[in-house]
């Protein structure tokens, strides 16, 4: 298959790539590298495959351009915000990112007579948990009620590729993701609970546990994320789908669990919640192993530990701090949704 990947020099763009490529299609990588990064991309360069980057902002019109040239049969939209707790803070700025973004794909998509479009949303807004709510996990239905930041922008693209396929005739999956970790996060200085906290065992430091680490999350390992997705291709069309694991773990209970596998626990300190962060998010991806034939391979445990070796391995490793900021990405401090 000709396939186009936006974002795909981010942390699961680059993951997908590799993946797509070994199943010997033909992958394009659109990115603004606003966020990801070309080193991202060398485990793709070495692969061998046919493989081309254009650096371009997907609401640019040069992606229809170049859409119409290549003639893909299949384009993964991944260029989006990471976080969802950004949008609190500026609502206008994620809802131009999802939507206006997500809208030009959908129009270039359709130029070029493009078969599926694979979207990827987030769970933290659109199936977000009150503290009290009975009813977790949820399933794929309960978006429609969705009030949390970021939410409305995210249902409203839903409604939009729902629209182009029964105007257009162009399929779609959408896949809400849940908290998506792996060894890749620590190769920038931002970042979700797992790397923080692998970062922070490396080192022998306290971690820092936002609201008191109360909040609870659906983790779910980068590769069972990419396979999803390599599935969608064919599958799963004309449905949102759920890609969690349907287990919720709050920060403080990742941490015991980290500290345990790490064999020390240098202990943690409190700070506040961050706005707009949503208090439970736990998946039911019944639809998945119905439609898509996926289910979560990786236990939590198994993926921690690897992100923890990792760490400790790049901890090791002489030369710049690990996770330490490089020119030209950005800064945990940067980046509004660096805690996942
Ligand atoms: N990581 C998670 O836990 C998680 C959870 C739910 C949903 N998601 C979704 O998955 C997608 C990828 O997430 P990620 O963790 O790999 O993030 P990431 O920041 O590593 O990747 C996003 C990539 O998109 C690129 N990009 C952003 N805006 C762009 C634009 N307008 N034009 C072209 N490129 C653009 C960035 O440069 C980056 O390479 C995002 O849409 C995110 O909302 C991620």
């Amino acid at each position: 298959m000709r396939a186009v990947v936006t974002g795909g020099a981010g942390f699961i763009g680059s993951a997908l790539v590799e993946r797509l490529l070994a199943e010997g299609d033909a992958v394009e990588v659109v990115d603004d590298l606003s966020t990801g990064s070309l080193a991202r991309l060398a485990g793709a360069r070495a692969a061998g495959g046919s493989f081309r980057f254009h650096q371009l902002d997907v609401a640019e019109p040069e992606l229809a351009v170049l859409l119409a040239r290549r003639r893909p049969e299949v384009v993964f939209h991944l260029a989006m915000p990471t976080s969802v707790a950004a949008a609190a803070v500026a609502p206008a700025a994620d809802a131009r990112a999802v939507l206006v973004g997500g809208l030009a794909v959908l129009e270039a998509c359709r130029a070029a007579g493009v078969g599926k479009v694979v979207v990827v949303t987030s769970a933290a807004g659109l199936l977000a948990l009150r503290p009290d709510e009975a009813g977790a996990p949820l399933a794929e239905r309960a978006a429609d009620a969705s009030r949390a930041p970021g939410g409305p922008a995210r249902r409203a693209l839903l409604d939009e590729l729902a629209a182009f396929r029964e105007r257009d005739g162009l399929e779609y999956t959408a896949l809400c993701l849940g908290t998506v970790y792996g060894p890749a996060q620590l190769e920038t200085g931002a970042d979700g609970a797992v790397a923080r906290f692998a970062r922070a065992l490396a080192a022998g430091e306290p971690a820092t546990l936002e609201g008191g680490g109360t909040a609870t999350r659906d983790f779910v390992f980068v590769d069972d994320v990419v396979d999803a997705l390599a599935r969608a291709k064919a599958r799963g069309t004309g449905l949102l789908v759920n890609v969690g694991t349907g287990v919720e773990t709050s920060a403080r209970a990742l941490w015991e669990l980290m500290a345990g596998l790490a064999g020390n626990d240098p202990g943690w300190r409190v700070a506040p919640g961050r706005p707009g962060a949503p208090s439970r998010v736990c998946l039911d991806a019944s639809r998945a192993a119905i439609h898509l034939g996926w289910r979560p391979w990786t236990r939590l445990e198994d993926g921690a530990a690897a992100v923890l070796a990792a760490a400790r391995s790049l901890a090791a490793t002489p030369g710049p701090a690990a996770g330490a900021h490089r020119e030209g990405e950005p800064t945990a401090a940067a980046a509004p949704g660096a805690v996942r």
